[in-house]
């Protein structure tokens, strides 16, 4: 059994849709740990309730490498084959994304490379763009950048606030995640410059 690592700062309703996908036996993985860098995390509480391990360590004054060299030790000793960023609000190191090359998955609210960054679906909706959606990529150093795993589109409804388009989107994020995870834990892909491409 593939074990998950998961790193969140916020609410964590993407890696509750991981947790319940693996529950339901959707999802062949087990979760190793669940790491939040904020303390008053939502998604560190509902972890705890799960039963999972969890590990909160605060990121406030550390420097960047110095801190990923601490969270990729805790990764390492719970032998985490899968880093699956769910919401983490940091840029992670050259350091970090070298200790596991194509092992660590990001989503974002967004069709990358459109609206990478904070408050995506605002942006979306303040560009004028008809579709949006969100997107599971490979994580680099920079900023929502890695090649692009899956993505899936949602309209943006003349009515909309960025509540609204944020949480039809969110519905496809706990969808599509699970799904991004399965790919890359059956190692059936390929990398061809920036594209994920799918093998039988
Ligand atoms: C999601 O919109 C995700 O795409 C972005 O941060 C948000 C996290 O939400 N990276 P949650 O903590 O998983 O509920």
């Amino acid at each position: 059994m593939k074990r998950l690592g998961i790193l969140l700062s916020g609410r964590g309703s993407n890696f509750e849709a991981i947790a319940d996908n693996i529950a339901a036996g959707r999802l062949q993985a087990s979760i190793a740990v669940v790491i939040s860098n904020r303390p008053q995390a939502p998604g560190l509480a509902l972890a705890r309730e799960r039963g999972l391990e969890t590990l909160c360590l605060p990121s406030k004054g550390i420097e960047r490498e110095v801190y990923d060299r601490m969270v990729v030790a805790e990764l390492r000793r719970r032998e985490v084959d899968l880093v699956c960023l769910a919401g983490f609000m940091r840029l992670l190191s050259a350091y970090f994304v070298r200790e596991y090359p194509l092992r660590i998955l990001n989503i974002h609210p967004s069709l990358l490379p459109s609206f990478p960054g904070l408050d995506a679906q605002q942006q979306a909706l303040d560009h004028g763009v008809k579709f949006s959606g969100c997107t599971v990529h490979f994580v680099d150093e920079h900023l929502d950048a890695g090649p692009i795993i899956t993505q899936a589109v949602v309209p943006v409804l003349d009515g909309d606030t960025a509540e609204t388009l944020a949480a039809r989107i969110l519905k496809e994020e706990h969808r599509i995640y699970t799904e991004a995870i399965a790919l890359v834990l059956s190692g059936r892909f390929r990398l061809e410059g920036r594209r994920v491409i799918r093998e039988p």
